[in-house]
């Protein structure tokens, strides 16, 4: 079997690939390499022993995709390509609305003219807004997103929905991540964002590393239980095995799914701040400062129907997230 995983030289998608190859797939990559490098090929190959077909290129133009499906015989798509910065998407709405969601319709475009009707899309716990209720399960509402990146994530979801009412031979699956973090325990691949990090551990580590003088802690006035915002963190490698799931369902059915992929559990920001200090034996130097806008207080899954449905439930613990983390970054630093 051949997939073809867009974005595979990312965060996700580079974990990804090496659970595919781990699991007997064979690997063709697609990357305009505008958030990654194109070494993580070498990388995944490094870990796994396996090949794989890297090809570089923009997932929104339609010849490259024409040129790797005439060059191979693909059964599957996972879609991981796309801007994922919610800062930046306020700044540049046109730009992540174009990358996103053109990316998305060239893509289904072309597999349909190759008759490959079989995709999975990173979708996001941010199609959710702020949820009514908790833990969040895949029936509750969707909408009110805060951020163009958000409301894309929602667009491209209805466009795939659309699609398999038009034409019911296509498998669709739509994965909502939670909060990835962690790295490959190797510690060649992981999470390396350039410049100052927006998410929480990213940001941690360059506080733990020097890099950072401080962390600044959005909010401590939450209704939670210590008043900081709380998140369903997810391994990074548990997310990836949860890719490995969905498609050997997807390969066998037919319909469109949707799966929260979460642990179920929720931290706040300084259990974070003190697990990370704790595991690692480092300090993390921290201030508490307004609430950043747009967040909300309290988001974790209920992930029973991918358990029930696919066999897949996180594994990892908090410990291993923080721990791995680290690691990459003590093995990759400039
Ligand atoms: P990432 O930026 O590390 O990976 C995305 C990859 O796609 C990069 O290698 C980038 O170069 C590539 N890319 C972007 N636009 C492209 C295009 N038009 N053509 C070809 N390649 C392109 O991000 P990630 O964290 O690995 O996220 C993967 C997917 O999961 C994204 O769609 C993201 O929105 C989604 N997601 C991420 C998170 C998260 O917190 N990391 C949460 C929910 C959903
Ligand atoms: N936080 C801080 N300080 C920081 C960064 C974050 O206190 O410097 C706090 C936030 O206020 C929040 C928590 O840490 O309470 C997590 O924040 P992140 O930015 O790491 O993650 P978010 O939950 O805000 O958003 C992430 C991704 C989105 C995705 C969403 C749901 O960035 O792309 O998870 O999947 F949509």
């Amino acid at each position: 079997m051949k997939i073809l995983v867009s974005g595979g030289c990312g965060y996700i998608g580079s974990h990804t690939c090496v659970e595919l190859l781990n699991n007997g797939y064979e690997v063709v990559v697609v990357d305009n390499l505008c958030n990654s490098k194109e070494n993580v090929i070498d990388k995944i190959k490094e870990i796994t022993g396996k090949n794989v077909t890297f090809y570089k290129g923009d997932v929104c133009d339609k010849e490259i995709l024409r040129k790797i499906f005439n060059e191979n015989k693909i059964d599957a798509v996972i879609h991981f390509a796309g801007l994922k910065a919610v800062g930046e998407s306020v700044e540049k709405p046109l730009m992540y609305y174009r990358n996103n969601i053109d990316s998305t319709l060239s893509l289904c475009e072309v597999m349909n003219e190759y008759n490959c009707k079989k995709i999975i899309f990173s979708s996001s716990a941010t199609v959710y807004g702020d949820p009514a209720k908790l833990p969040i399960t895949e029936d509750m509402p969707v909408g009110n997103t805060t951020n163009p990146y958000g409301s894309s994530k929602l667009y491209i979801e209805g466009i795939l929905k659309d699609l398999y009412i038009s034409d019911n031979s296509w498998g669709i699956t739509l994965l909502r991540y939670f909060n990835p973090v962690g790295a490959h325990q190797s510690g060649l691949i992981g999470e390396d964002p350039n410049g100052i990090p927006n998410n929480l551990m990213p940001y941690i580590v360059k506080v733990a590393t020097g890099e950072l003088p401080c962390l600044s802690i959005f909010g401590d006035d939450y209704d939670t239980k210590d008043g900081t915002g709380v998140r369903d963190y997810i391994h990074v490698v548990d997310l990836a095995r949860g890719h490995v799931k969905a498609l050997e369902k997807l390969l066998s059915v037919k319909g469109i799914n949707i799966y929260n992929l979460g642990t179920g559990n929720g931290y706040s920001v300084l259990e974070m701040v003190n697990t990370f200090s704790k595991v690692n034996g480092v300090d993390v130097n921290y201030k508490i400062v307004e609430r950043r806008a747009g967040d909300i207080a309290c988001c974790y899954a209920d992930c029973s129907k991918a358990f029930n449905e696919l066999g897949w439930s996180a594994e990892l613990s908090l410990d291993d997230m923080v721990k791995s983390a680290y690691n990459f970054v003590l093995k990759n630093k400039k």
